[in-house]
């Protein structure tokens, strides 16, 4: 299958299948960033409000609207509702606080970023911790905090509501309890983890992918890191197949991921990999390329989330 420029939505609506993520992005680097990537024709930006970022995107969008150089018809803002916010009243809470942020009327995604959620204290803090420094983990009724994302898109806050990080069997007893699917699941996905039972998962349920650390996350920081991790981007398959199409290895891992009709949110800084990551639809891997980098599967999880081990909605067991 050749890879599709937008992805349609069950909620209604296109995604744009290559966006631009923005984990560590922020400050004035997010700012020309994101004005960098709308000016070189991104037309998809995924934001959470953990990320600290949202109320410099919404700067940016709202300058390039005012100088007619966008239309927000012609933008997909994609946001996430953190872990300390998944009791229904605070959840939709959350959504009206990234909008405010953003200064938006609605977003086009909201998703719920974890499922494990965290202790609100009630003053903002979105990452509780003890006095030793271990997350504050308090469990929620996820069936009830999806509620709260119907109730923030029957509401028009929200066009289409999904989730990330979320496993077959919490997705299954959301679904099995409520009116509406996910639209979108938001995971990690490359070529060393190709996530394929969830993905058979989501494609019999018309529940699209969106690939997370899609390049292997060169750049994570150093509470996802081990020594003895390899590189994805130094994989030397990914390596052979850059210099038989003539392209770099970025694009080979995005076109890989883009053919099977994931959407990827590849996040860089610099003008030079924000065009190259957009320059991934004038060329195709043969289903012998495609048969290649299926081989190197190994699971491999960049962003191994341990820090949530013993929280009774986390497994590292189970896959997500
Ligand atoms: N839902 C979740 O829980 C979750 C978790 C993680 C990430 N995300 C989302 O997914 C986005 C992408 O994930 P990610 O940022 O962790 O990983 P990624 O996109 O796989 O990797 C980003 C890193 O790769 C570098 N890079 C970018 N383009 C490159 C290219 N063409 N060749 C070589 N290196 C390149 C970047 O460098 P420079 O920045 O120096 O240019 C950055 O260090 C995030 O920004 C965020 O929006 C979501």
């Amino acid at each position: 299958m050749s890879s599709l420029k937008f992805i349609k939505l069950s909620a209604g609506g296109h995604m744009p299948s290559v966006g631009l993520g923005t984990f560590m992005l922020n400050g004035n680097i997010a700012r020309e960033t994101v004005d960098k990537a709308l000016f070189l024709g991104y037309k998809h930006i995924d934001t959470a409000l953990s990320y600290g970022n949202e109320v410099e995107i919404g700067e940016v969008i709202k300058d390039r609207e005012n100088l007619g150089k966008v239309k927000r018809k012609d933008i997909f803002l994609t946001s996430k509702v953190p872990s300390v916010y998944l009791e229904r009243k605070d959840l939709y809470r959350s959504i009206e606080q990234s909008l405010d942020n953003l200064k938006q009327k609605y977003v086009d995604l909201m998703l719920i970023h974890h499922p494990w959620g965290l202790v609100n204290r009630g003053d903002g803090t979105l990452r509780p911790v003890d006095s030793q420094g271990r997350l504050e983990f308090q469990q929620y009724d996820l069936v009830d905090s999806w509620r709260g994302m119907e109730d923030a898109k029957a509401d028009g806050l929200v066009k289409a509501i999904g989730l990330s990080n979320f496993t077959m069997r919490q997705i299954e007893k959301i679904m099995s309890s409520c009116k509406s699917t996910p639209t979108n699941l938001q995971l990690e996905c490359h070529a060393y983890l190709q996530q394929r039972n969830i993905k058979e998962f989501c494609n019999q349920r018309g529940i699209t992918l969106t690939a997370y650390g899609p390049l292997g996350a060169p750049g994570r920081p150093s509470h996802h890191r081990s020594p003895d991790q390899v590189e994805l981007l130094d994989d030397p398959v990914i390596e052979e197949l850059a210099k038989n199409h003539n392209r770099t290895k970025g694009n080979i891992l995005l076109r890989w991921l883009l053919q099977q009709g994931f959407t990827v949110v590849p996040k860089c800084k610099s003008e030079e990999r924000l065009k190259e990551n957009l320059n991934v639809f004038d060329f195709e891997l043969s289903s012998s390329d495609m048969d290649k980098i299926n081989t190197l599967d190994r699971n491999l999880k960049y962003f191994h989330f341990r820090q949530y081990k013993g929280h009774p909605d986390f497994s590292e067991e189970e896959e997500f």
